[in-house]
């Protein structure tokens, strides 16, 4: 290996960021998330913020993490199919522990939910990154702002104390204050849409904030998500950052 290429690697091993495993996502989000941080992964129903998680859960397991998902959506064996058909096996990291997979029915839990998630994440706290895909089904009508918060700061203790952690919301889950609240706790925020460039409905992922990561703020990347392949970066005309 050269010299130059030895420096980069260690460089980027001090760093200690969290990669997608797909090198166009990473640089728009400044090369990774940075660990420790808190990612608010925000988006409507089918935007992406499924297949996101799942991105930078393979990328985060080649990269040597552990990684804990609390999923609403999945069990362990929908889950691992989902994500083979995107090309994403874990397989093997399951096998070998490194990766666990939580599945939750947040929604019957009601009020308690916010609560019940925090007790998992905290018995999970020594694993490298904690996925709550998705906060969506544990705000319930009987939880309150308080509930929602709290939970949030949970989570940033949590981050304070090594875990990376995001989160997936549907913002519409909540009232506008409320999200800028919790859009303003994060350290990361990234925003998927779906959003019409001429003719096409394209997806997109918007990295509105990064915090300690320099030049992301704002950048929109245009994405697909392929049978077999996973989330593919596509040119959009719309496109800047
Ligand atoms: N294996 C696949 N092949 C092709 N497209 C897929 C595959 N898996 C997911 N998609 C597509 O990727 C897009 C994003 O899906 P994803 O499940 O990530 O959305 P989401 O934001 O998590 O939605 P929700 O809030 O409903 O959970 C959708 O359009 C979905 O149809
Ligand atoms: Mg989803």
């Amino acid at each position: 290996m050269s010299d130059e290429k030895r420096e980069t690697r260690e460089d980027s091993s001090i760093k200690r960021v969290i990669s997608s495993g797909n090198t166009e996502l990473d640089s728009k989000m400044g090369g990774g998330l940075p660990v420790g941080s808190l990612t608010l992964i925000e988006g409507a129903s089918g935007a992406g913020k499924s297949v996101l998680s799942q991105q930078i859960i393979w990328g985060s397991l080649h990269e040597g993490f552990t990684v804990s998902l609390f999923t609403s959506e999945n069990s362990v064996k929908s889950l691992v199919s989902q994500m083979q058909s995107i090309d994403l096996d874990t397989i093997d990291f399951l096998l070998m522990g490194k990766f666990r997979v939580f599945p939750m029915q947040l929604a019957r839990l009601g009020a308690q939910a916010p609560s019940n998630l925090v007790r998992a994440m905290t018995q999970e706290r020594s694993r490298d990154i904690l996925i709550v895909d998705s906060f969506t089904s544990a705000i319930a009508h009987a939880s309150t702002d308080l509930h929602v918060l709290s939970f949030f700061e949970h989570c940033k203790r949590l981050c304070a104390n090594g875990s990376t952690i995001m989160i997936t919301l549907h913002a519409h889950a909540i009232q506008d204050d409320l999200i800028d609240a919790l859009r303003s706790m994060c350290d990361a925020h990234l925003l998927l849409r779906s959003e019409q460039d001429g003719q096409k409905l394209v997806k997109t992922l918007q990295v509105t904030k990064i915090r300690g990561a320099a030049s992301v703020t704002g950048a929109i990347v245009g994405f697909d998500v392929e049978p077999g392949w996973g989330m593919r970066v596509i040119p959009i005309s719309k496109a800047r950052g």
